[in-house]
């Protein structure tokens, strides 16, 4: 019996060193932790626990029955972040690259199955050279068999992949697949062809970096998410990341509480719209001055800027965050904006996290660029994502809301639950100078009539007409006055959750 437990205690500890020791080395030289160093990081100490550990791949071609690395390229298992039950793997570049087998895909398939029965998310920490050459289609097979979990997951547990080496080919689909894609800077890549490729079919010279690194997919393409200067911040930062998020869509976020004081006032909040509207200002000073302790997880903070998406908390509770960006293109509606907000009110839908949309849109970018790429439909994706969510929808007008704007960004008529205006809110159907090219088109001196129009627009600002206007109850169904204390107002809607009842009684029809 001893015998046989020390064989067990030898291949164990041949499973640690993985690739061993010179490839342990190469992969921390190049600034990289390794596959277990990354998940005793992420998970809480003494937390995980491994499954197949003692895995090894089956293929006999080009005489890989002579090499076999115990655990076969990843590694497995489920532990708690914040004593949250959590299911990981972290594919360990020290055996085979970190090349996907048949085995490889199992074990990975296998931790996504008890992940939908148990109801727990998945971490994913990517660092592969992609499908295992010499295993040809079997390894084909075993992405497919990940992407349809991936699919057949989505909506019902968080999925999150962090991308902290290469990650390219069809295994970049995985990832595309989840719900947010983190990066490593330096370190890690995304594409589905590399550089030589592309040099072949497009003659153009790139390097990994900048043809799919942090970079290019947090600025450019949206792929990414999230860019972490190392593996130990993209690790820690990921624990706190969770810590937002349901365990599954049957359960709500859990509760942070704070000491951060659910009746603070800032008195800022009175004067952080700019007298001239014409102005911008920084709405994250809206959001931070509102939230527990200024605590805002900004998602893709470099794409899109025009909009602002993210996670926070109100008396411990999680909450979403959209709002328009006045500080960036004076926080136009574009395709870019438009598909990045409509995928994240999609996830909050999804995951039972109420959404507070702060509202500053003079309207969507005109222009050939935007039309002929599509503005109409990509547009339509963030309306219908509002129109379909079911949790509670609170929406702040700070100031513009201008045109089909107005109606997209959480408006009432999209089942908003409250409605609030501050009383620097302009609803209008567009801007003074449109406005008055059309209906003033007649009038000799234009420049009286916008002036006339801006009238119009400020006198409804004042709190007669505004009020007057808020009695019917249209476009929004509160005035906030005193908006240094609007913090509490959100906090008390958001603690009572009695939101929750409105979505209920939404969908018995009530
Ligand atoms: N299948 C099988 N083995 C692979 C592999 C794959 N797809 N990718 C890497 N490996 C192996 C290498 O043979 C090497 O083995 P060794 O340690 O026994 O020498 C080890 O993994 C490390 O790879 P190496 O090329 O030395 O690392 P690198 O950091 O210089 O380069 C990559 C990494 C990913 C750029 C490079 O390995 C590569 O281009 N791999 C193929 C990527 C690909 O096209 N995959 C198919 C996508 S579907």
């Amino acid at each position: 019996e001893e015998e046989i437990l020390g064989k067990i205690q030898d291949l164990r500890a041949k499973a640690y060193l993985g690739g061993g020791l010179d490839r342990i080395n190469t992969q921390h030289k190049k600034g990289k932790l390794t596959a277990r160093e990354r998940i005793d990081l992420l998970l809480d100490p003494c937390s995980f626990n491994e499954y197949d550990t003692f895995v090894e791949h089956q293929c006999t071609d080009f005489d890989m029955d002579k090499h076999k690395i115990i655990g076969d390229g990843v590694v497995t298992g489920h532990g708690t972040i914040n004593g949250r039950t959590i299911f990981v793997f972290s594919q360990d570049f020290t055996a085979f690259g970190g090349s996907l087998s048949k085995m490889h895909a199992q074990k990975l398939c296998k931790i996504m199955d008890m992940a939908m029965k148990v109801g727990a998310p998945v971490i994913g920490l990517n660092d592969s050279g992609g499908a295992r050459i010499q295993e040809g289609v079997d390894s084909l097979g075993g992405y497919a068999d990940i992407f349809q979990r991936n699919v057949l997951s989505s909506g019902v547990i968080p999925q999150i992949s962090l991308i902290m080496g290469p990650c390219a080919g069809g295994a970049v689909y995985s990832p595309a697949l989840t719900d947010f894609t983190f990066m490593v800077r330096d370190t890690s890549y995304l594409f589905v062809t590399g550089p030589e490729v592309v040099k072949t079919v497009t003659n153009e010279d790139v390097t990994q970096e900048e043809l799919g690194g942090a970079n290019p997919h947090t600025v450019k393409s949206g792929v990414a998410h999230y860019a972490f200067e190392n593996d130990i911040e993209a690790l820690q930062r990921v624990r706190d990341f969770v810590d937002f998020l349901p365990l599954s869509n049957r359960e709500k976020a859990p509760i942070r509480y704070t000491d951060d004081s659910p009746t603070r006032e800032d008195p800022a909040l009175n004067h952080i719209i700019p007298v001239d509207s014409t102005k911008a200002y920084d709405m994250r000073d809206v959001i931070t001055r509102i939230v527990d302790d200024g605590n805002f997880f900004e998602i893709m903070p470099d794409y899109a800027k025009n909009i602002i998406i993210g996670f926070s908390r109100l008396e411990g509770q999680s909450i979403a965050i959209v709002g328009n960006q006045p500080m960036v293109s004076s926080g136009v509606l574009d395709i870019n904006a438009s598909v990045k907000a409509a995928r994240f009110v999609r996830f909050c839908d999804a995951f039972n996290i109420p959404i507070i949309t702060l509202v500053d849109v003079p309207g969507f970018l005109p222009g050939t660029a935007q039309e002929h790429n599509g503005i109409i439909r990509h547009g339509a994706k963030l309306l219908y994502a509002y129109a379909e969510a079911t949790v509670p929808k609170i929406t702040v007008i700070t100031r513009k809301a201008y045109g089909g704007a107005y109606d997209v960004m959480s408006s009432k008529h999209l089942r908003g639950d409250f409605n609030y205006a501050w009383p620097t809110g302009e609803i209008a159907v567009m801007g003074a100078k449109g406005a008055v090219e059309i209906i003033f088109r007649h009038v000799s001196d234009r420049t009286q009539a916008e002036k006339e129009y801006i009238g119009w627009l400020s006198n409804f600002k004042k709190r007669n007409n505004i009020k007057e206007h808020y009695k019917v109850g249209e476009a929004a169904s509160i005035l906030i006055e005193n908006l240094s204390e609007f913090r509490s107002k959100l906090q008390v809607l958001i603690l009572q959750y009695e939101l929750d009842n409105v979505y209920n009684a939404d969908e018995t029809g009530l």
